[in-house]
């Protein structure tokens, strides 16, 4: 299938581009470049293959260029990441949350059925389950009150295309829930690049491994975890990228609206993290204890079973794969792309 890959310059975009081509797909990257480089497009060809991945540098916002993009080539799907993700700068700034995430969808999703490409996988996040009822967390789990604006645009969006699967069955939609995504590829080429201070626990770790902060700060150890420390799923973003590419099989056969959990079904805390990755590394991270982080809750981790059910995808790297290959992009790029 010829893919259209929004937001493909970001950190899973670049890990899913990889896994089409090997999986036999081609892609066109539409990103605005707002929270990437174009390096990690060259860093995937390289990977892959091909001389260079096409890149049309295009705001989602903007109709005219998205139109010529969809003019200029057949597409059987879109895989839509670009979006806007820190959960701080939300709360900041939410209106620009609000017209990136929402308005930019909108857009996409309007200059898709013009030119009768109605099949959509969407990042969604485990954060449109709000505080979980129930954990493991299933898809049958209602969603809840999100605790920023960048959860409710997940929600929101999710809402959108699920009305207008409805009202059109020709659309194809999966809603994808990722759990926490860390890693990067094997390769070492490519991983995230947060800019600034990383929010997510993981970049930190790795940031005060190579040198560059002093230390993590750990976000409460009194929550009611065998540690005490928070606990999540965390998913190695090349098992991650892979369920796209199950996905992409299943909407191939028009499967209507359906939505799936993307995690591994383990829950770690933030200690047994920190531990995993000084042992696999042989690094030592120190860390203070800090007060709790508003809106953080003590646990969040997946039932997957949905996803092996029925798209055959599993994940299949383990806690020590994932702090091996996170500490392997940073050690080979302590200033990320640049
Ligand atoms: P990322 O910031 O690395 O990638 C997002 C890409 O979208 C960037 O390359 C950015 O330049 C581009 N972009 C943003 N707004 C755009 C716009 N208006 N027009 C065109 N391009 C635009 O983030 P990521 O970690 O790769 O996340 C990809 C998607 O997955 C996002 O929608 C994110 O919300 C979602 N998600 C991420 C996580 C995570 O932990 N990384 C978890 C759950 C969901
Ligand atoms: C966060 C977002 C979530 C988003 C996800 C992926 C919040 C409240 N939630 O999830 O909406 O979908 O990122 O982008 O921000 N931690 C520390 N020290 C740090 C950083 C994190 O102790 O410096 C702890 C946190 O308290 C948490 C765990 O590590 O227990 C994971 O945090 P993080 O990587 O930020 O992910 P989430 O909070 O699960």
């Amino acid at each position: 299938m010829n893919i259209l890959v929004t937001g493909g310059a970001g950190f899973i975009g670049s890990h899913t581009l990889i896994e089409l081509y090997k999986a036999g797909h081609s892609a066109v990257v539409v990103d605005n470049l707002c929270n990437s480089s174009q390096e990690s497009l060259r860093r995937v060809a390289a990977i892959v293959g091909i001389e260079h991945i096409p890149f049309c540098q295009v705001d989602i916002r903007d109709r005219d260029g998205l139109s010529h993009v969809f003019d200029a080539h057949h597409f059987d799907a879109c895989i839509h990441f670009a979006g806007l993700k820190a959960v701080g700068e939300s709360v900041e700034k939410p209106w620009e949350y609000y017209d990136n995430n929402i308005s930019g969808t909108l857009v996409l999703l309007d200059v898709m059925r013009q030119h009768g490409c109605k099949n959509i996988i969407f990042s969604s996040s485990a954060t449109a389950y709000g505080n979980p009822q129930q954990i493991p967390i299933t898809e049958q789990c209602p969603k809840g009150q999100c605790s920023n604006p960048y959860g409710w645009t997940k929600s929101m969006l999710e809402q959108v295309m699920s009305d207008m699967q409805k009202a059109d069955p020709d659309w194809n939609v999966v809603l994808l829930r990722y759990f926490n995504p860390i890693g990067a590829h094997p390769s070492g080429l490519i991983g995230e690049d947060p800019n600034g201070i990383p929010n997510n626990l993981m970049p930190y770790i790795t940031q005060v491994a190579v040198g560059k902060r002093p230390q993590l700060g750990v976000f409460g150890n009194d929550y009611d975890t065998p540690d005490g420390t928070g606990v999540r799923d965390y998913i190695h973003v090349v098992d991650l990228a892979r369920g796209h590419v199950a996905a992409l099989k299943k909407i191939g056969q028009g499967s209507g609206l359906s939505v799936y959990n993307l995690g591994t079904g383990h829950g770690y805390s933030v200690l047994e993290v920190v531990h995993a990755f000084e042992r696999v590394n042989g690094v030592s991270v120190p860390y203070v204890i800090k007060p709790r982080r508003a809106g953080d809750i003590a646990t969040c981790y997946s039932d997957p079973s949905k996803a092996l059910d029925e798209l055959g995808w599993r994940a299949q790297y383990g806690i020590e794969d994932m702090c091996r290959d996170s500490w392997n992009w940073q050690r080979n790029n302590p200033d990320g792309y640049r």
